[in-house]
């Protein structure tokens, strides 16, 4: 079939756009065949493009050449109709189309080309297979779903960049070879051809080179800076991803959740979600305890300690451990749960943080019916809601350090909520779908401001789309590693200690708080940051207590230390995932919904087909060879 040129024809309107009041209008629309009906002496056809979908109508007796061309095209042609635009007759109107009121009677139309038949059409809903979406993603984003997704994602970023410019920061590129960062995750190499046998790293994060700007008097900074980190994905992680990244001098935290609160806000009423501020505010041990999690769902019901509701003879004879936490997580709404179903739960439940659980109240309100009242009393169950008891296992104590501070929780406590919170969040998804339970609810929603005044939500919005954000401050310094047997930061080495925890760096570790802070929002972490150690003396001591030597510093991060030295001011920040704000707002189970061109869980970009093999000439002019494992 021969292809028509474009020639000297102009779009007039986008095809979404057009409404009643266009009846009458000569218009020229251009797009992709979304569908085809034949009714012999006419033909209807769904034009798509970026807005929407109109109906153009090839009538054999006004346009006997533009009847023919309709005979031709198929689903994905792109064509140009040259017409004007009617009102449907009241039987034919479309009240699911935004623009079912109207049609485009068409005097031409022009095939500008065709296209071959993808395993699938974007005029289809849900497609299963994600790997041929991945594999057809120009296909896949012609989907209304994913325009949405990425309209709306343009639509956050550029309320964030407004925001954030008013707010006086200045936006400024990092560069992208550079040297290893601080993140701790795997880097991605770059060989360099000139220096043979020498390595650039990708940024994952612009960590260094934005506290290098305080250092050069820059004061408020920010960049949607991509950054690179060779781990294992998930759900929330890919490969590459784009941080809203910041960092401001002179700040104490409190600034820093300013200016963060107010561009997401912005964000979010751009996604036309109200997000009141201040967000609410938890210490860390605190989360851990109401949550078992430093990342809370706030739309979930928290954990209950239930500990009053035993006697120490009752924990004896249940072999559950006095001395660490005994929770209780409820699931409204289930109702009692069936022997098979119950064990199908229990993989669910992580086996390694030295816990155990009771799920069958039946059973235990046999032994000791007090105790199992008692706890359905504190936890307010009701009578449809199904409730579990996880608590200390004397048999599987996993090694953990026993060192526990004043006021703070032990390791082995961490581990207990932790088990808990986990499986909180695993049953949530599991019967989200299937009970409508864990889902938000006035009650959760309550239960959501009172613990701390989380944000009301717009009456509007379904239950779906509510947003809990929530700071986790005082996190501890650092984590005690037992694998190495060595303290090792929390955070990256930059984070401040408090002030008042310095002098017990290297007597006390485990006791000294980080100045750090984590945004979670609906179960995820969004963003994460500190109050930067800006003392060069202070930065060696880190370093030192974490155990690196002042070789292995300056060979990571010597131009860094050196920096330090030349007048450098109190300064902090933090970094937003932008993926994560998009995918929250989208609603979208997965990031890859919300990246044009992602990786899949292997790591593979299955469109462009990279990773791959590279010529000879290619490695030896980066003085490489491949040696591969057989
Ligand atoms: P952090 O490593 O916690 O901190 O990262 C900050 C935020 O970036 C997002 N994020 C990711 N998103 C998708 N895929 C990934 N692989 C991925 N890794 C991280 C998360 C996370 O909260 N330089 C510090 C920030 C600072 O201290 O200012 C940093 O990068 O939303």
């Amino acid at each position: 079939m021969s292809l028509d040129f474009l020639g000297n024809l102009e779009r007039t309107h986008l095809c979404g756009t057009l409404r009643a009041a266009d009846a009458g209008k000569p218009v020229v629309v251009m797009g992709w065949v979304n569908r085809r009906r034949d009714h012999g002496n006419l033909i209807f056809l769904d034009l798509r493009d970026r807005s929407g979908i109109c109906q153009v109508v090839l009538d054999r007796e006004l346009t006997p050449e533009g009847h023919v061309r309709g005979e031709q095209v198929r689903p994905e042609y792109v064509v140009a109709a040259v017409g004007k635009v009617r009102l449907r007759a009241a039987d034919a109107i479309n009240p699911k189309m935004e623009t079912g009121e109207i049609e485009i009677e068409a005097t031409e139309l022009r095939v500008l080309n065709d296209a071959r038949l993808a395993p699938f059409s974007p005029a289809e809903d849900a497609i299963q297979n994600e790997e041929v979406r991945l594999k057809y993603r120009y296909v896949d984003m012609r989907r209304a779903e994913m325009q949405r997704n990425f309209r709306l994602r343009h639509e956050i970023t550029r309320a964030i960049r407004e925001s954030l410019s008013k707010q006086g920061f200045l936006e400024i590129e990092t560069p992208i070879l550079t040297k290893s960062t601080p993140e701790g995750a795997r880097d991605f190499l770059v060989p360099s051809r000139v220096h043979a046998g020498e390595f650039y790293a990708l940024p994952q994060s612009p960590q260094i080179f934005k506290q290098i700007l305080m250092i050069s008097g820059f004061d408020r900074y920010f960049q949607i800076a991509r950054c690179f980190r060779d781990e294992d994905q998930r759900a929330d992680r890919q490969l590459e991803f784009t941080q809203v990244d910041l960092e401001m001098s002179f700040p104490r935290r409190e600034h820093v959740f300013g200016v963060v609160e107010k561009f997401l806000s912005a964000a979010f009423a751009a996604a036309g979600v109200a997000l009141p501020t201040p967000f609410p505010r938890m210490t860390y041990d605190e989360s851990m305890r109401r949550f078992g999690s430093d990342k809370p769902d706030l739309r979930l019901p928290g954990l209950t300690d239930v500990r009053p509701a035993f006697t120490n003879d009752a924990l004896a004879t249940l072999q559950i451990d006095p001395a660490l936490p005994v929770v209780a997580l409820r699931i409204p709404g289930v109702g009692e749960l069936s022997r098979k179903e119950r064990e199908d739960n229990h993989p669910l439940f992580d086996q390694k943080k030295g816990a155990k659980f009771i799920d069958d109240f039946k059973r235990l309100a046999k032994s000791f019916p007090e105790s199992a009242a008692k706890v359905r009393e504190l936890t307010s169950a009701a009578e449809a809601d199904f409730v579990i008891v996880v608590a200390g296992d004397p048999a599987h104590h996993i090694k953990a350090s026993d060192t526990k501070f004043e006021g703070r929780l032990s390791e082995r406590e961490i581990n207990v909520y932790a088990a808990a919170g986990n499986f909180r969040t695993e049953l949530a998804k599991k019967y989200a779908d299937r009970h409508g339970a864990f889902r938000v609810t006035e009650e959760t929603v309550e239960a959501a401001h009172a613990h701390g005044g989380a944000n009301a939500i717009d009456g509007a919005i379904d239950g779906s789309r509510a947003f809990h954000p929530i700071w986790i401050v005082d996190f501890p310094m650092f984590e005690y590693e037992l694998a190495s047997a060595k303290w090792v930061p929390a955070h990256h080495p930059f984070t401040a200690p408090y002030e008042a925890d310095m002098a017990n760096l290297v007597s006390d570790p485990a006791s000294v708080r980080a100045d750090c802070y984590d945004l979670a929002m609906n179960g995820l972490e969004l963003g994460s940051g500190s109050i930067r150690i800006h003392r060069k003396d202070v930065q060696q001591q880190i370093f030192a207590s974490l155990g690196i030597s002042d070789d292995e510093a300056r060979k990571r991060f010597g131009f860094f230390l050196d920096a330090l030295e030349y007048g450098t001011p109190p300064h902090g920040g933090i970094a937003l995932g932008l993926d994560r704000i998009v995918m929250l707002l989208a609603g979208a189970p997965n990031m890859r919904e919300v990246v044009a061109f992602p990786k899949t869980a292997k790591a593979i970009d299955l469109m462009a087909e990279a990773p791959t093999t590279v010529t000879e000439q290619q490695l030896r002019e980066l003085h490489l060879r491949v040696a591969l494992k057989s």
